[in-house]
């Protein structure tokens, strides 16, 4: 089911994805959080000649939330990605889910905000938008009361 603030937030992803660092895998992912407030807080994929080390768009963008202390304040996530075109755009028909990763960073700030995620899945073309809660794509999710925290 598509909605207004997928669409917004998927949009700003498609921006930030033309800021990836994706030199090894052509493949350039966009990331836009919606915080409480109606901020949006981008993020893309950074990666590294060592790949292992590469950051995916989803984990920079909430590093970046936590920077701001607004880590609890994660209202929704648009995500959106597909091979980098000679143009400079980015190709790709496919909506793009979050990596098992990112689902549990994801997780953090949903256990801290006391919510459930909204998570928009785009089309770099536009011609798809799903939207899903966090606890559909990461059920039974680990996380602080499993360490007895919170
Ligand atoms: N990537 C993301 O940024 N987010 C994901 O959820 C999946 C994968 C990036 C990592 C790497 O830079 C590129 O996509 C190809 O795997």
């Amino acid at each position: 089911m598509a909605d207004v603030a997928g669409r917004v937030l998927v949009d700003h992803a498609l921006e930030a994805a033309k800021n990836a660092h994706a030199p090894y895998s052509r493949f350039a992912v966009g990331a836009a959080l919606l915080l409480t407030d109606g901020t949006i807080v981008p993020g893309t994929n950074f990666e590294n000649a060592s790949y292992g080390l590469s950051l995916c768009a989803e984990t920079v963008a909430l590093a970046a939330a936590n920077v701001a202390g607004r880590l609890r304040d994660v209202v929704a996530i648009g995500i959106v990605g597909g091979a980098m075109a000679p143009g400079g755009g980015i190709d790709g028909d496919g909506a793009i889910y979050p990596c098992g990763r990112c689902r549990q960073v994801l997780n953090e700030a949903a256990d801290l905000g006391g919510r459930d995620i909204i998570v928009y899945c785009g089309s770099a073309d536009g011609s798809i938008l799903r939207r899903h809660l966090l606890s559909e794509l990461l059920p039974h999710a680990f996380g602080p009361a499993d360490l007895g925290i919170g």
